[in-house]
């Protein structure tokens, strides 16, 4: 293939255009980024989910039960955990399975515990091995313990070596004779190791790195389904993510477990911070996935709600939002230039949900927003491939679940519509010929010729820069050991050995290191090499990214690449990642095996200022100049 690429007439792109959604799903918040140790730390009682002892164990014959006691921690945590014991039982009290093991560390662990009861001593709180018994490190703490009132108790635990595994378990103990009315009880029992960029209620460092490590410059949040909830009366209520983690009551979370919202709207402010990453913030539309729709009347308490959350993020210190925002620690407006109304309002309610979004919901959000933040775009729920009408200056929003040849026979689908969107949700999740979303056609991982799709579907949307804001992976983590969607980027468990990066994760880090900030048109056809050439004005370089997808007889092709302007003798870098014999192959977190191949080759433009190269059947490609 010849590709001869002009030096002028491209567009220029948004710069940010490859991210990821984050909702906690496949426990990617509460277990996964979120990097807080203890599970069912509080015992959240939260509609359709009655608290329970859930990763809790009695020991030393201790007898643990759940009460609401007349005096609360709070009222966003009612229910406490009762420890008795007989006087002459020595020490006693629980272990915390947590979220399926702990990795402990010769760093230093933060911990917490609100207490009632009168107590005098001291608490034991250890970590340990569940295989061996073999303690890593524990601290005493001095009790302040009272019956008057609760009283926060705060540690710091440095284990004394490495555990060798990470089937561990949180115990706190204390002696029995020293409670005088032969129990304690305990609330809101945390405890963290070290977190990403050393915030505090802050994120697990391997996984924050697995993810900055692709390079992503837009967060989607807070959903995905999680923003909807399950009913009207239980959607994720910004308000109640904010603060003292003893007033955030916490979430019946759409996917089947409870979620603490310790992971809450600062946390991801701040996580955009960290990352600088371009926020597109999705409010509430009045539609949850049971299908419950707020009426005309009834909506307008709502688009107040959704407004003061702008507010939260982007207002000055001194507005009513900003200072509860500043008040948290951050007086400075986090940027927002997006803001969606709803998730895939099309999908939860059908075709009345859908008709309600386009007649009143959808309009009287639109319309708020932009009276009050005329400089934020506003997106829709839904795309125009979806039948929605956007009116302008109004964006789209698509999202693709599907097999690798449909994301190549949308190559050009953006082609064809004026109207800008993002990709707010795509991925590679099923095998050529399958369909289903749920059983046997959903893949287990990324898989290879998924991702060389998913690869001919980003240079689709690059292509079409002008009107695509940038692309949104999904879903982005999911543990091991309790999950609800499979195809997902990063894996992981309790043990950091096991966090694995999927083929998906190469191909994004690829296209996201490598930021066009304009196109440029080159005569060329496609298929099977899909292509999307540019520049970077800021670094002086010209980039080529491609995808070969199903060659004729699996034949490699030969790319003869010219940029107009670049001499002869110019360098460049190519990266060329392919995959394994099985189009299929994937990247286990079980065994260990990577299926991506990474190659980089320097290449010198021939006399006629043009690169050769070669590519297989089932790759991808990027290719740098430098500076000129
Ligand atoms: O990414 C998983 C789910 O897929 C999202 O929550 C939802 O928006 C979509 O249907």
């Amino acid at each position: 293939v010849k590709i001869k690429v002009e030096s002028h007439g491209g567009n220029a792109t948004s710069t940010h255009q490859y991210g990821f959604l984050h909702e906690d799903i496949s426990n990617s918040g509460d277990g996964g980024l979120y990097a807080e140790l203890i599970r069912n730390r509080a015992f959240q009682n939260i509609e359709f989910h009655p608290a329970s002892l859930d990763a809790w164990s009695p020991v030393n014959g201790a007898s643990l039960s759940l009460n609401v006691l007349d005096q609360l921690l709070s009222s966003a945590l009612q229910y406490s955990m009762n420890v008795a014991a007989d006087s002459s039982a020595g020490q006693v009290g629980f272990s915390n399975d947590g979220y399926w093991g702990m990795n402990v560390k010769k760093q230093t662990y933060t911990g917490s515990f609100w207490v009632k009861g009168d107590y005098e001593g001291s608490f034991t709180a250890s970590l340990q091995s569940n295989l061996t018994g073999e303690v890593f490190g524990s601290t005493e703490v001095e009790s302040k313990a009272t019956s008057s009132e609760w009283t926060e108790h705060t540690y710091q635990l440095v284990p004394t070596k490495d555990a060798p595994n990470a089937n561990n378990t949180f115990i706190l103990t204390f002696d029995a004779a020293g409670a005088k009315a032969g129990s304690l009880d305990f609330n809101l029992i945390s405890l963290f190791p070290p977190t990403y960029r050393g915030r505090k209620n802050g994120l697990r460092i391997d996984l924050a790195e697995a993810i900055e490590s692709f390079h992503p410059t837009l967060l989607r949040i807070p959903g995905g389904n999680m923003l909807e909830g399950l009913t009207n009366t239980t959607r994720w209520d910004w308000k109640e993510t904010l603060g003292p983690l003893k007033d955030r009551p916490g979430y019946p979370n759409v996917w089947g477990y409870p979620q603490t919202n310790g992971l809450g709207l600062m946390e991801y402010l701040e996580l955009s911070e960290d990352m600088n990453l371009e926020i597109v913030l999705a409010v509430y539309s009045g539609l949850a996935l049971n299908g419950d729709i707020v009426p005309k009347e009834k909506l307008q308490p709502f688009i107040d709600d959704a407004l003061d959350e702008v507010e939260f993020i982007s207002g000055a210190a001194d507005t009513k939002w900003g200072s509860v925002r500043a008040a948290l620690g951050h007086p400075a407006p986090f940027k927002l230039q997006f803001v969606q109304v709803g998730n895939e309002d099309w999908l939860a309610g059908g075709e009345v949900g859908w008709q309600t979004y386009q007649d009143y919901r959808f309009p009287m959000f639109f319309e708020a927003i932009r009276v009050r933040y005329p400089h934020i775009h506003v997106l829709s729920s839904g795309s125009v491939f979806d039948g929605h009408n956007i009116p302008a200056p109004g964006l789209g929003d698509y999202h693709v679940y599907a097999t690798p040849n449909s994301l190549v026979d949308q190559f050009d689908l953006f082609d064809q519509t004026p109207v800008t969107h993002i990709i707010g949700e795509a991925a590679a999740v099923h095998p050529n010929g399958g369909a289903g979303w749920d059983g046997p056609e959903l893949m287990a991982y990324p898989f290879w010729i998924g991702t060389v799709g998913e690869a001919v579907s980003m240079i689709g949307y690059e292509r079409n820069t002008d009107r695509i804001i940038g692309s949104c992976y999904a879903p982005i983590l999911r543990s091991l050991d309790r999950w609800q969607w499979a195809v997902t980027m990063i894996h992981f468990a309790a043990d950091p050995a096991k966090t694995t990066k999927s083929t998906s994760w190469y191909t994004w880090e690829l296209f996201a290191g490598h930021l066009m900030t304009h196109t440029l048109p080159a005569s060329a056809s496609y298929d099977p090499l899909y292509y999307v050439t540019g520049k970077n004005q800021d670094k002086g370089t010209f980039i080529f990214k491609g995808a070969v997808y199903n060659s004729t007889a699996g034949a490699d092709v030969p790319v003869s690449l010219k940029f107009d302007g670049v001499k002869a003798g110019t360098q460049a870098e190519l990266t060329l990642l392919t995959g394994p014999a099985d189009p299929y192959g994937y990247n286990d977190p079980f065994t260990g095996v990577n299926v991506v191949k990474t190659t980089k080759q320097h290449l010198a433009a021939g006399k006629d200022g043009s690169f050769k190269f070669s590519m297989p059947n089932l790759s991808v490609a990027v290719l740098e100049t430098e500076p000129s």
